[in-house]
């Protein structure tokens, strides 16, 4: 399992890069354009913030094949360090995936709502696939049922795709979508804030405090100074 900030907030990018496991970040057009300013400088902070290890995911915007196969290598040459190139399910980005597959530039196939997609996408090469777990329930589908079959399909015919689950509302959808096979997920900020926010948690920690200075002394803040 790993976990992508689904961001370009960097101020959030830099706080969970330093508290949580990160294994990269994910971008959109929607995503970037609420920075509101130059997105190559909104990605170039990012990549500082992550370092060159870890993966910055950037989508295409052309129509044809032959502008995403340009994007995606202009895109490459921008930015140090791993990028993947993120790549719509449509029929030209399919053939994208398909050439730039051939030229060993990696991409992810976005936009995705059924298995078929993914099916397609892993077949035409894709390194990764993005099922919509939120917007699929929002169209009364199951978000977390799709991703079972992809990771079924997937299992199936051996496909070395991996899957990034994404679009979530809630921690329950991000939970279910790991028990159901995604190799991964990519998730907004406020939601990663919650997968550790739990009151019982803080509740205790205060306890065992508490109950240590009342032994120890009220300076004792610490193993070392105790
Ligand atoms: O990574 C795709 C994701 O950003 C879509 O999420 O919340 O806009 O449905 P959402």
């Amino acid at each position: 399992m790993r976990l992508y900030i689904d961001s370009a907030d960097v101020k959030q990018i830099a706080r969970l890069n330093e508290y949580f496991p990160i294994a990269g970040v994910t971008t959109n057009p929607s995503i970037l354009v609420k920075e509101n300013r130059p997105y190559l400088e909104v990605l170039r902070e990012i990549r500082e913030i992550i370092g060159e290890e870890k993966e910055l995911f950037v989508q295409s915007i052309g129509d044809i094949s032959e502008e995403i196969v340009e994007e995606s290598k202009f895109i490459t040459s921008e930015l140090p360090g791993k990028v993947i190139v993120k790549i719509p399910v449509t029929d030209e980005g399919l053939k994208a995936i398909k050439l730039l597959t051939l030229e060993n530039i990696p991409t992810l196939a976005t936009t995705v709502y059924t298995a078929f997609q993914a099916l397609m996408a892993a077949m035409a090469g894709a390194n990764y696939v993005a099922p919509y777990v939120n917007r699929i329930d929002n169209l009364t589908g199951n978000g977390v049922n799709v991703v079972a079959e992809i990771a079924k399909l997937y299992a199936a015919y051996q496909l070395p795709t991996e899957i990034i689950a994404a679009s979530f509302k809630n921690v329950q959808q991000v939970h279910d979508v790991c028990l159901a096979g995604a190799h991964t997920v990519t998730v907004g900020p406020d939601l990663i804030e919650k997968f550790i926010a739990f009151p019982a948690t803080p509740a205790d920690v205060a306890d065992f405090k508490s109950q240590w200075q009342k032994t120890y002394g009220s300076d004792k803040t610490s193993l070392v100074n105790s």
